[in-house]
């Protein structure tokens, strides 16, 4: 099978990135996009690799004959990327940068993360897109940092929809749900692209499914103050039977875990906090992989959803809760500078 112009298939390498027209455009090395110069001749996808060596060509040379090592390896999907700038294979914090132009395969939930410190050079920018409505929003925090956050988390979210949609960031409309949960305007016509957004300490979170409802949760590790009692009050008996009798090193873990999967299933609900906490149960021991154990006033619900803990590093937890069950999970970095 070879790949068609101008697409990267998945599963193949693109350690490059591929021009609309078909021709390669350029692969990175070590971190530095190769420049204009290196812009010709085809790639052999099939047969390029991580770790292979290439010359300016984009012909299989040794490394002894001046080959140039493909430093990584792009993780996405079938797609056409055209900001040769902006490389997808290397990692930010512990994920892969994302692509400029994402697809959302059905089967797929896409969680994308941002560090509201990295895209603070872009607030004014991103205000920009915001609506009137959501500047006011911003606008009615106290703090200069929670005036930032908003309008990051509002902003990049306009962001990252317009590429999964073809819209201008500033085009997309939302409605909200009686319990709060924004979704996108209906009106606008456009392909079922379902989203969710966390924010915490210094990071943003935003999961996105089309045609499923997804839920994601961040919260930043920190010492709770009677972090038993307020398990107590908030994990569901179950729940808290299991906590309670944790040593105490784990403790603190395992109350992260359980608080974002708890939060992260609700918030793919969408029902807010009439979505009873002590209604269901979630996995939470460290090293348990994360499930949606029991769902006691809503048979069924247990098998007609997902959770999965996120690996978001740096002294976070972080979970993502889908509709349906088996759909592929991919984690991307979000690169300011593409804002
Ligand atoms: C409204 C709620 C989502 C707030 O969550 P939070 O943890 O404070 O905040 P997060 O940063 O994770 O999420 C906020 C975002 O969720 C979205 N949101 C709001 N209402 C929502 C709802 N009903 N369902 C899903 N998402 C919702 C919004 O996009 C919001 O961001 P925005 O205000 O910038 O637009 C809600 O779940 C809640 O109040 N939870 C109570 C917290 C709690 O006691 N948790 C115990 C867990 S064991």
């Amino acid at each position: 099978m070879s790949a068609g112009p101008g697409r990267i298939t998945k599963d193949l390498c693109s350690a490059f990135v591929i021009e609309p027209h078909g021709d390669a455009a350029g692969f990175q090395e070590n971190g530095h996009a190769l420049t204009d110069d290196h812009r010709s001749g085809m790639i052999d996808f099939e047969s390029m690799a991580s770790g292979d060596f290439y010359d300016e060509r984009m012909k299989r040379r040794p490394a002894a004959q001046g080959g140039k090592k493909v430093v990584g390896m792009f993780s996405g999907h079938q797609g056409v990327l055209t900001e040769p700038r902006f490389m997808t294979n290397r990692k930010l914090g512990g994920w892969m940068v994302g692509p400029m132009r994402p697809m959302l395969p059905d089967g797929e939930v896409q969680v994308w993360q941002v560090a509201i410190d990295s895209a603070s050079c872009r607030v004014e920018d991103l205000r920009g897109v915001l609506s009137a409505g959501e500047v006011a929003r911003a606008d009615r925090y106290r703090f200069e940092k929670d005036r930032q956050r908003s309008v990051v988390a509002r902003g990049v979210l306009r962001n990252l929809l317009g590429r999964y949609l073809g819209l201008k960031p500033e085009s997309v409309r939302f409605v909200t749900s009686a319990y709060g949960k924004p979704a996108l305007d209906p009106s606008l016509g456009l392909h079922d692209v379902r989203f969710n957004v966390s924010h915490s300490g210094d990071q943003v979170l935003l999961g996105f499914a089309a045609g499923r409802d997804v839920g994601v949760d961040i919260e930043r590790r920190r010492t709770v103050e009677n972090a038993d009692r307020v398990a107590e009050g908030v994990f569901s008996p179950q729940e808290f039977s299991v906590y309670r009798v944790l040593p105490a090193w784990q403790k603190e873990e395992a109350f992260f875990n359980c608080w974002t999967r708890k939060e992260a299933y609700i918030k793919a609900r969408g029902k807010g906090l009439a979505l009873a906490l002590g209604s269901f149960d979630v996995s939470f021991v460290p090293g348990e992989s994360a499930r949606l154990l029991a769902t006691r006033n809503d048979a069924g619900a247990a098998d007609a959803w997902e959770l999965r803990a996120l690996d978001v590093g740096g002294g976070y937890a972080a979970a993502v809760a889908a509709q349906g069950r088996g759909w592929g999970l991919q984690c991307w970095a979000l690169q300011s500078e593409t804002l």
